[in-house]
């Protein structure tokens, strides 16, 4: 009698399922047509990741879903913000396999799989959604096809998921509740102010005193710095803040955008710094997504030229401009037109930058002065 096999592999994994699930359309029309087998196993590849990374954003999202976040929890953050990016590297590397595919030979298959199309990867809009990507900020056309495209029960799920607090929701709160910008009778934000006038003011003698320039070049450059001049107090200004908020320019609250650039000025010091990493992460899952659009886009340009797509876009243009628009964290780019140079920096009051540091380096401190 042979031993029983115990958990079996394929049972585990419920292979029967996922390898039984490739059916090809052409051959349903009784001419299978070889290329559309890679398509389909391509994009059932791409839905297994993104359900990978709805899962790990799952799980960050619930660290930060609770009114009092776990320092101890944002090790575990870090780690899953840089396995999504580590898949997205692939997702984006995919590409190369779906460009195996020649032009003339999607022909064979293409209009049969009319209206299908990405555009309903109820996955990807989830994805979209959860880090931050809401119906405000997509272009028309992708608002349109979300009414139009898509089955009513995906529809209902994707709108109900809007309604809830998304990434970009739950960072702006925790960056609004940044600590340190005040302390005892250090105004952070004043000192900044004072720090940004003092840097323009100085650029703007340089500019003046530059006898290389002529009077129209130098007038140009003024003009420039009274542009940077103008960009700063939108960002000290509450109330035009709300307005450029309002037009689309920022995204986060203001206290949230203060919240994230004193993270990106001060990250040198230790407290402060897996708050950057965080950030960081946030930034580069960002632009690994546009990364992605970007590579799709110009496949499908070479894919179908400027024909439209089988969801009834106008293909590479559509795609094209979601590159442009569908951002989660615009903010976090934008951040570093703010960014004054380390020698510039207000210095943070002793005390406060003490209490920034590695606690067991004040303890050595200590214990050098009870040895003296
Ligand atoms: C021959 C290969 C492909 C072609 C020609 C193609 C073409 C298109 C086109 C034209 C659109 C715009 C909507 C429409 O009019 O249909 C689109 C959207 C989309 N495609 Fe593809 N695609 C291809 C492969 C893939 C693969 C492998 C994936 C992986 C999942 C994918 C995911 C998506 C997604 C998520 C969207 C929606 C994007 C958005 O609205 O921002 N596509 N595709």
């Amino acid at each position: 009698m042979s031993k029983p096999l115990g958990i079996y592999y394929p049972e585990y994994l419920q292979l029967d399922k996922i390898l039984d699930a490739q059916s090809l359309e052409s051959g349903k029309q009784g001419d299978p047509a070889h290329d559309e087998m890679l398509f389909i196993i391509t994009h059932q590849t791409y839905e297994l990741w993104f359900k990978q990374i709805v899962y790990e954003l799952d799980a960050v999202i619930d660290v930060f879903d609770d009114p009092i976040i776990e320092d101890k929890k944002m090790g575990r953050v870090l780690h899953l913000l840089a396995r999504i990016k580590t898949i997205q590297r692939v997702l984006v590397q995919q590409i190369d396999i779906i460009e195996t595919i020649t032009p003339h030979d999607f022909l064979e298959f293409r209009d049969l799989l009319i209206p299908a199309s990405g555009f309903q990867s109820t996955m990807f809009k989830e994805i979209e959604i959860k880090l931050g990507i809401k119906r405000q900020h997509r272009i028309s056309a992708d608002c349109e096809f979300f009414k139009s495209r898509l089955k009513k029960e995906d529809l209902q799920s994707l709108d109900t998921l809007e309604a809830k607090e998304t990434l970009h929701d739950l960072t702006d709160r925790w960056l609004t509740e940044m600590p340190f910008l005040r302390y005892k009778d250090f105004d952070f934000w004043k000192s900044y102010q004072n720090s940004v006038d003092q840097m323009l003011d100085k650029e703007q003698a340089i500019i003046e005193a530059n006898v290389t320039l002529t009077d129209r070049e130098k007038q140009f450059q003024v003009n420039d710095l009274t542009m940077t001049r103008a960009k700063f107090e939108s960002i000290f200004d509450e109330e035009k803040y709300a307005q450029l908020r309002l037009e689309g320019q920022f995204r986060f609250s203001h206290q949230g955008f203060l919240g994230a650039l004193f993270v990106n000025l001060y990250r040198d010091e230790p407290m402060i710094y897996t708050g950057f990493r965080f950030l960081t992460l946030l930034t580069e899952i960002d632009e690994l997504l546009t990364n992605w659009r970007q590579r799709h886009a110009v496949m499908v340009q070479r894919m179908l030229g400027t024909k439209l797509g089988t969801g009834g876009s106008s293909g590479h243009d559509y795609l094209t401009a979601t590159t442009q628009n569908n951002r989660a964290f615009p903010d976090l780019f934008n951040i570093a037109t703010f960014l004054i140079p380390r020698n510039e920096l207000p210095k943070l009051p002793d005390e406060l930058a003490r209490a920034l540091g590695y606690f067991f380096r004040g303890e050595k401190d200590r214990l050098k002065e009870l040895e003296l």
